[in-house]
């Protein structure tokens, strides 16, 4: 905890940009400005934003485990802009984080890997009350699962890794996403902070010559893979 709070304050006294303020590529602007900041004033559908709050009270795994309404509103917000082929979760929990991705992009098939089972059914109760969109939750060991869907996964996806937090298994998963990954992929990744394994699975994975650029929020993790920009690690107070 100690740690975490060091590395917190550390976070802080390393951050720019905000707003986009001194960045000079249009589209890391853009990105920044209108996603992360939300400068086109892009509002939540209230069912999502009731639901949440719904389960926070009743469930102290939500409290514990799940996305915060304001990290769910940033995945919302990045799905909405990228519009990507699929959307690829690990680590569904028991859905909140599922409803906001696939809300913000309806239309995209959504694949969820869960290793708990009664979790795995509790979201899929959550997302046929929320997700108007095709989603399907994978019960069972996330390696196998991801091997499993792995074959399916187009060019273009965002991806949210939010499974298993620990130094060799996030390394491997987002490699082996990576391996599908073209320009337009995004993989975000929660927990940077969650524990020193995570902070240097953080640091291997923006080191790879395939992530061009990486925003740090201390939270979560954006990495961008696109090859016209300019290889960076950014720090952002979100
Ligand atoms: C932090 S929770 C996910 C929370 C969810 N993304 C949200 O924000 O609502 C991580 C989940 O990953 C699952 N998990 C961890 N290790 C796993 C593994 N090896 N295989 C499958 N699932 C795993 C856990 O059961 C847990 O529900």
């Amino acid at each position: 905890m100690a740690w975490r709070i060091f590395k917190y304050i550390e976070h802080l006294f390393h951050t720019r940009h905000r707003k986009g303020h001194g960045i000079h590529s249009p589209y890391l602007f853009e990105f920044v400005n209108r996603v992360l900041f939300n400068s086109e004033g892009v509002k939540l559908p209230p069912s999502i934003l009731n639901e949440h709050r719904k389960l926070r009270s009743e469930s102290a795994f939500v409290r514990s485990s799940s996305v915060s309404r304001r990290f769910g509103f940033l995945l919302y917000r990045i799905t909405r802009w990228f519009h990507p082929e699929m959307i690829i979760e690990l680590g569904t929990g028991v859905g909140i984080s599922t409803i906001y991705l696939s809300s913000g992009s309806p239309e995209t098939p959504l694949h969820s890997i869960e290793g708990d089972r009664e979790r795995a059914a509790l979201a899929a109760q959550l997302i046929c009350r929320c997700c108007p969109g095709p989603v399907s939750i994978h019960w069972g060991k996330m390696e196998e699962k991801l091997e499993h869907i792995s074959t399916l996964i187009p060019q273009r996806f965002v991806a949210f890794v939010d499974g298993n937090h620990h130094y060799e298994p996030t390394v491997t998963y987002v490699r082996k996403l990576m391996e599908r990954a073209g320009d337009e992929s995004v993989i975000v990744m929660d927990d940077i902070y969650w524990s020193r394994g995570m902070q240097r699975a953080w640091k291997e994975v923006v080191s790879w010559p395939e992530v061009r650029v990486s925003i740090d929020l201390f939270h979560m993790g954006i990495l961008l893979l696109r090859k016209d920009l300019h290889k960076a690690e950014i720090k952002i107070k979100f």
